[in-house]
């Protein structure tokens, strides 16, 4: 029998040994995945915390319930290690090392050639080689075939060689890794139907291509088809400000053609560990290609600007008031780069917190998934969401949609919101009290763009009455008899005439 008929055998019947390199939001539910599935499963990974976490039967990322960590540990289906002596006991490896960027911009693989040289150290014949994370096309060509052939085996006959993107999206308890069909290239033939029989083990539907390389860039032209597509929105909302529209109300209203158009919601910039990332391993591949790509280009700088346009906005809010950045406080809703999740890798709240710092604003955040946030100004912690906290901010803004947020003590309580999810006011009901919170208290609401809101406090927009300022004490040292205040319908004309101007 030769190596792949063998291999192919172990998997059908389930015996073969499964290990998974890099436990994190991708490897951890790979790994819970194939041992749930009663594959013996053994995950490594350099940090000695995440694997004595995983032995204890616990999870570090919250899309992986710890029980369900607990009950293969307690079956002996999944184990943990830093021992990477001990990949050569493995059938199947899967990597699922971090792929970022360098300090120049440039691809950095050097979590995957870490890996690959533990790997190689330990390769037999008959072992499966399939690499998760997201990369240039030709990586597993141009660096996994040869880095792994040194020790003298041959792709494709003694060991296989394939590249499968992972496709998980934290905090989407709809499309999980099981129910999500999964995208499969092999170096060969033999290599591509033994990794798509392993995957067809665990989940529903698997889509075999004809080369890595067609893997590789599958995953790039997901990732990037949103990167632009966001980037495109995002401008949308510039634009709309210009115009003194409310891009919120745009969007709802381009959704509602059946056909012909998808939906994406501006915000105040991209973030997560993929996005922002991706997009930038295929610019450099194209790079060494003499070949420039102007999309990605186009959306990475809109998308970058964003968290200027959103404290550029507080400042025009907070102005409107007679307040100034300098010395206002401001309370941040949300700083984890999506809704659901406490991951604030490339958050644009980060970028946000900075900027507003180095205006002298007094930053503040509440977030329920993220307790801590390190900062190179000073770290911040999360603080509770009461009524004093929201009253005693000068503004608050809207940064991650998050649940489990009182929106609608949000809306009663603050004075001036900037929201950048244009979810408010629709969402104050959200925890299931009843609606009856009804109108925002004496909050001016701003949405991510066009001009703002009243509210109850404020006057209403026809009688003409001057926009208030909210019932806030006066920064220090600020005199706040200066300025006028000035009338809604004025702020409005004016805002619409041009937004990037103050009033
Ligand atoms: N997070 C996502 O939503 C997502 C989605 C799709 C694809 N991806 C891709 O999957 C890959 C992994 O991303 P992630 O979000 O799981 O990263 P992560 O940072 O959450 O986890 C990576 C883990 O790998 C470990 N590690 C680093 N170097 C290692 C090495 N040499 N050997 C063993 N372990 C090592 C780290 O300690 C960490 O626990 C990346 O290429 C990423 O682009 C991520």
């Amino acid at each position: 029998m030769n190596h792949g008929e063998a291999l192919r055998k172990k998997i059908e019947s389930g015996a073969a040994r499964v290990g998974v390199l890099g436990l994190g939001y991708v490897g951890l539910p790979v790994v819970t995945a194939f041992s749930g599935a009663g594959f013996r499963t053994l995950g490594f990974d350099i940090d000695e915390r995440v694997v004595r976490r995983v032995r204890r039967g616990d999870s570090h990322i919250g899309d992986v319930p710890a029980r369900a960590v607990a009950a293969v540990v307690e079956r002996g289906l999944l184990d943990a290690t830093t021992d990477f002596g001990r990949l050569g006991e493995m059938d199947a490896v899967i990597i699922c090392v971090p792929t970022p960027l360098g300090k120049t911009g440039d691809p950095d693989v050097s979590h995957i050639l870490d890996a690959l040289r533990h790997i190689r150290d330990g390769l037999r014949p008959g072992q499966l080689i399939v690499l998760e994370s997201t990369t240039y096309p030709g990586t597993t060509r141009e660096l996994l075939q040869p880095e792994l052939e040194q020790g003298g085996l041959t792709a494709g006959r003694e060991f296989f060689l394939a590249f499968s993107p992972e496709r998980v999206d934290p905090g989407n308890p709809t499309h999980t890794f099981t129910n999500t069909a999964k995208v499969v290239g092999g170096l060969t033939a033999s290599c591509r139907e033994l990794a798509a029989g392993l995957y067809e083990r665990v989940i529903d539907e698997v889509v075999s291509v004809s080369s890595p390389e067609v893997a590789e860039l599958t995953k790039l032209l997901e990732n990037t088809f949103r990167a632009v597509n966001i980037g495109l929105v995002n401008e949308m909302a510039v634009i709309a400000d210009r115009l003194g529209i409310d891009i919120g109300e745009v969007v709802q209203a381009a959704a509602t053609k059946p056909y012909g158009f998808m939906r994406f919601t501006p915000g105040p910039g991209l973030g997560g560990h993929c996005l922002p990332i991706d997009p930038q391993y295929l610019a450099w591949k194209m790079r060494t290609l003499q070949y420039r790509t102007r999309f990605i280009e186009l959306a990475a700088e809109v998308n970058a600007e964003m968290p200027r346009y959103v404290v550029d906005r507080v400042a025009q809010a907070l102005n409107r008031h007679r307040l100034p950045l300098n010395g206002s406080r401001v309370l941040l809703l949300g700083v984890a780069y999506k809704p659901g999740v406490g991951d604030v890798r490339e958050s644009p709240a980060l970028d946000v917190i900075e900027l507003l710092r180095r205006q002298g604003s007094e930053v503040s955040y509440h977030d329920p998934f993220v307790p801590r946030l390190a900062q190179e100004g000073g770290d911040l912690e999360s603080q509770p969401l009461t009524a004093e906290l929201l009253a005693s901010s000068h503004a608050t803004v809207v940064i991650t949609d998050h649940p489990r947020v009182d929106y609608g003590l949000v809306l009663e309580q603050a004075r001036i919101i900037v929201d950048t999810r244009n979810g408010l006011p629709q969402r104050q009901g959200e925890r299931g009290e009843p609606d009856k919170r009804g109108e925002p208290g004496g909050a001016v609401l701003y949405p991510l763009s066009g001009p703002p809101r009243l509210t109850a406090l404020g006057g209403d927009a026809g009688s003409g009455h001057g926009l208030l300022a909210p019932d806030l004490e006066p920064v220090p040292g600020m005199d706040s008899s200066r300025g006028e205040a000035i009338p809604f319908d004025d702020v409005a004309r004016r805002y619409r005439m041009s937004a990037g101007d103050q009033p």
